[in-house]
């Protein structure tokens, strides 16, 4: 009976630690993050709102701590504090209100009926200045190492946009890029983002908006793999040497223009975990906000066909790691009987 009883402590700990513990202490490390929305204009709004109550309450601690400062020194110091709290407040309820302005205009587009043979044209005249479009016949305008240097990236042709990418996101990107991939705090007027808005080509520019998003899902193949999607989605900007996948961008131009050398990402998936990575590609943000990655806007579909691939690059022996752990946990409970049975004949005689 000892044993039994030995054996249910053991297993009780061994549960607390994997189902308590564990992820207490994840939760401590990795600050929570809502789960990833595919609904874009919520995401946005929602994140919009964290900042500003995170401001709020930024503010009020500077608030009581210059109440509650005499000294001279201190309350200059304090009162500087508190002045730069309001700044960030009032950038965060900016933020909100541009997000509301931006979405609301994807709105209004998306009540329209896109047109993809006119997109078509409007797509040869506003796009194809920067952007190839090999499947329909339209080159690069220009060498890797020229767009880099350009650009700060090579310019991504668009012949999968369609399936790679949300139709709402597409929409936004093409009337305010910058915010739509969420790098509104480093691209403004002064430091224009690469990639310039689309105002119209002089018929109604929301209608224009419409043609051209149905025109590049008309011309999209249906289904794309994980890789598909890496390659019209992260590898301008990441390696993935593990797959032999060697970025075209020059690195001192990405450097330069992203202000830091993104990741290769063959083993991303065992640095991180599958939810992070699903938090992260959905709404950089989140999880690392101030940060230059853009928010790449990939439909749900893209964004799980992309994580499996990267599993399967990064950690291809994972199904074979979890069936060997079934057989020896099955291993040690049949062990667990049999020297509990041979421990009882051995020692029957002295009990
Ligand atoms: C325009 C360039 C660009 C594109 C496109 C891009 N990234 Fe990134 N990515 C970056 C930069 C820059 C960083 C480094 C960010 C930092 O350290 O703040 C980064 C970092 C990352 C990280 C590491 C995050 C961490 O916690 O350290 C992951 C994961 C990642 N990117 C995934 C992706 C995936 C997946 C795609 C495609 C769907 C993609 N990126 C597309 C620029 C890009
Ligand atoms: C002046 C050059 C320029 C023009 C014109 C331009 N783009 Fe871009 N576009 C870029 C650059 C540069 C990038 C890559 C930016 C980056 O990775 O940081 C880009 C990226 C994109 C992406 C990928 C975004 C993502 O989430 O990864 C799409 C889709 C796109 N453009 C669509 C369009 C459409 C549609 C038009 C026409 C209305 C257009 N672009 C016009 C320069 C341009």
């Amino acid at each position: 009976m000892k044993e039994i009883k030995i054996l249910i402590v053991l297993v009780i700990f061994t549960l607390i630690t994997y189902y308590g513990i564990e992820p207490f202490a994840h939760t401590q490390m990795n600050p929570h993050v809502a789960p990833a929305n595919f609904n874009m204009e919520q995401e946005d709004i929602d994140l919009a709102n964290v900042k500003i109550k995170e401001a709020q309450e930024i503010l009020a601690n500077a608030q009581n701590r210059l109440e509650q400062s005499n000294l001279e020194d201190d309350i200059e110091k304090q009162q500087k504090a508190l002045d730069a709290a309001q700044k960030d407040l009032d950038s965060a309820k900016d933020g909100l209100v541009s997000y509301e302005e931006l979405w609301g205009n994807v709105k209004e587009i998306k009540r329209l009926q896109g047109d993809a043979e006119i997109g078509g044209e409007v797509f040869s005249m506003a796009c194809v200045s920067c952007h190839g479009l090999k499947s329909q016949g339209f080159e690069p305008p220009f060498d890797d190492a020229l767009s880099s240097e350009a650009y700060g990236v090579v310019v991504p042709d668009l012949s999968k946009a369609g399936a790679v990418y949300d139709k709402d996101f597409l929409t936004a990107l093409i009337i305010n890029p910058a915010h739509a991939l969420k790098l509104g705090h480093k691209f403004n007027d002064e430091e224009p983002f690469p990639m310039t808005q689309f105002f119209g080509l002089g018929e109604d520019p929301n209608q224009e908006v419409a043609n051209i998003v149905a025109y590049l899902q008309s011309i999209a193949p249906q289904d794309i793999s994980g890789k598909e999607v890496f390659e019209d989605a992260c590898l301008r900007c990441h390696d993935l040497k593990y797959d032999n996948l060697l970025r075209p961008t020059e690195q001192t131009a990405l450097e330069a223009y992203m202000g830091s050398n993104p990741p290769d990402l063959s083993m991303i998936i065992r640095a991180r975990s599958v939810g992070y990575l699903e938090t992260f590609i959905n709404d950089p943000q989140k999880n690392i906000p101030g940060t230059s990655m853009p928010r790449v806007g990939l439909n749900e579909k893209s964004q799980n066909e992309l994580i499996s691939y990267l599993e399967q690059i990064g950690d291809s022996k994972k199904s074979e790691r979890t069936t060997l752990g079934y057989f020896m946990v099955g291993f040690f409970i049949i062990l667990a009987v049999l020297a509990y049975l041979w421990k009882n004949a051995v020692w029957k005689e002295l009990h």
